[in-house]
């Protein structure tokens, strides 16, 4: 199971000027009505994501294994929450877990991007995952469409075979292409939001299908579930990184940084940096008063960023609480030889793992970055499979929520997403929106 190590969020003689472990205490009544609040929602059914570790899975499984085994790449076409989990969990466990079949996301609208996957894919062996919950965003209906052109034209007799649609189980547009056409498709439960979706269908049928281990992911969710309902907050990850990010926030510390000891790991802080972000940057609490609030998340790689990041973050605003990512065992690692043992430049590396290396540093930044006074905090991967990617998930997931409570906001909401997507509705000539096409003409000329 992964471990939450908070030392160095919680003040200690290395860092004397971190959170008071009295101000937990103190705060113990918030945390309380936080979880209250948590639970009514659950009962009324809007936090679908705690109860996926419980679903039953076998239309994924049964469908992964019927597929025809040629096909070797699934190219999944979403963006947002609709993508970065399928990315995150993909990258994360492709090399560690040894997969054979490829994930690849086309998750923008950029014509060289979309010009390079055709390149590096094989039509004949590659299916396609359109993934929409709302079946209409713009950037993910413009592949749609190019791709269903593709495979119509080359694939007259079964192009439908190759490709499956992943949208609201009866709205939309897609709902009834997929009746129309006899496509393939899988359906995202009303009461998860697209960014807490990686473990429902939406992520679950690129993982099955790349050989991953999606109940293990589950397991290690529901296990995660477990920790917590822990009374005591101190046993308790995700309410306990919750509570401490916003007492950080409160403070001034407006960014919070994820920096991976693992290049597996990079996409995790790129899904993370959504889940934080699009849930906590709200203008409005909930009784309607305006708050602007939220916590900048940003995303670091180490060791590579020590060389272009961390001279900013021991030296510059103390405005950031870092975590770490640690992976402690590796499955493919490598000894450095002691090519030169007479000399000391490089003997001290010589037998040494490159993983002892790579840890050695992240700890190494670790203490240089409590000794500048500055918060961090470790999330551990005993190792990286899917039952510990699933527990990291679902710790995030809950913890974002416990914080958007405890800020008094609407996690679940994104308006601020709506007004870019309407204005593109207005630049691109969608029927209904000539008041907005308007407003950006007289905006255009001034
Ligand atoms: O979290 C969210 O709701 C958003 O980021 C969506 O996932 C994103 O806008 C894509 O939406 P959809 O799945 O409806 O295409």
């Amino acid at each position: 199971m992964i471990r939450f190590e908070y030392k160095n969020l919680i003040s200690n003689p290395y860092l004397k000027s971190a959170i008071d472990p009295k101000l937990i205490q103190s705060h113990l009544p918030q945390v309380q009505a936080a979880r209250e609040e948590i639970a009514k929602d659950r009962k009324a059914d809007i936090l679908g994501f705690y109860d996926l570790p419980e679903q039953d899975i076998s239309h994924i499984t049964d469908y992964a294994e019927s597929l025809d085994p040629k096909f070797d790449t699934i190219l999944v076409l979403g963006i947002g929450g609709s993508a970065l989990g399928n990315k995150a969990v993909y990258n994360a466990l492709k090399t560690e877990a040894c997969l054979t079949k490829r994930v690849l996301t086309f998750d923008n609208v950029d014509p060289v991007f979309l010009h390079e996957i055709l390149q590096d894919i094989n039509m004949d062996t590659t299916l396609f995952n359109v993934i929409t919950k709302s079946g209409t965003t713009a950037e993910t209906m413009a592949g749609y469409m190019i791709i269903t052109d593709i495979l119509q034209k080359k694939y007259p007799k079964d192009y439908h075979k190759r490709l499956v649609i992943t949208t609201d189980k009866e709205k939309g547009f897609l709902r009834q292409v997929v009746k129309d056409r006899g496509y393939s498709s899988f359906s995202v439960p009303d009461n998860v939001g697209g960014r807490f979706s990686v473990l429902t269908d939406v992520g679950l049928l690129s993982s099955a299908f790349a050989g991953i281990d999606i109940a293990a992911m589950l397991e290690g969710a529901g296990e995660m579930v477990k920790l917590s309902e822990n009374e005591d907050i101190m046993q308790n990850p995700p309410l306990l990184n919750g509570l401490l990010h916003y007492l950080y926030l409160k403070e001034g510390k407006n960014i919070s940084v994820m920096m991976p000891y693992s290049n597996s790991l990079y996409d995790f802080a790129d899904w993370y940096r959504q889940l934080w972000a699009e849930s906590l940057g709200k203008r409005f609490d909930k009784d309607g008063r305006e708050v602007f609030t939220g916590q900048t998340p940003v995303k670091a790689l180490g060791t590579t960023d020590q060389h272009s990041q961390i001279q900013l973050y021991a030296e510059g605003p103390n405005d950031k609480v870092i975590t770490f990512l640690t992976v402690e065992n590796f499955n493919h690692d490598y000894v450095i030889p002691n090519l030169h043992p007479e000399r000391e430049e490089v003997s001290y590396l010589g037998g040494k793992c490159l993983s002892a290396l790579l840890n050695a540093e992240r700890l190494a930044t670790e203490i240089a970055l409590c000794k500048a006074g500055r918060p961090n905090a470790n999330l551990v991967f005993p190792k990286l499979d899917a039952k510990n990617l699933g527990a990291a998930i679902m710790m995030y997931q809950i913890q974002t929520v416990f914080t958007g409570k405890l800020l008094g906001i609407n996690s679940l909401d994104q308006p601020g997403v709506e007004a870019g997507k309407i204005a593109t509705y207005a630049l691109m000539g969608k029927k209904g929106f000539s008041q907005e096409r308007k407003e950006i003409a007289d905006y255009l000329q001034q």
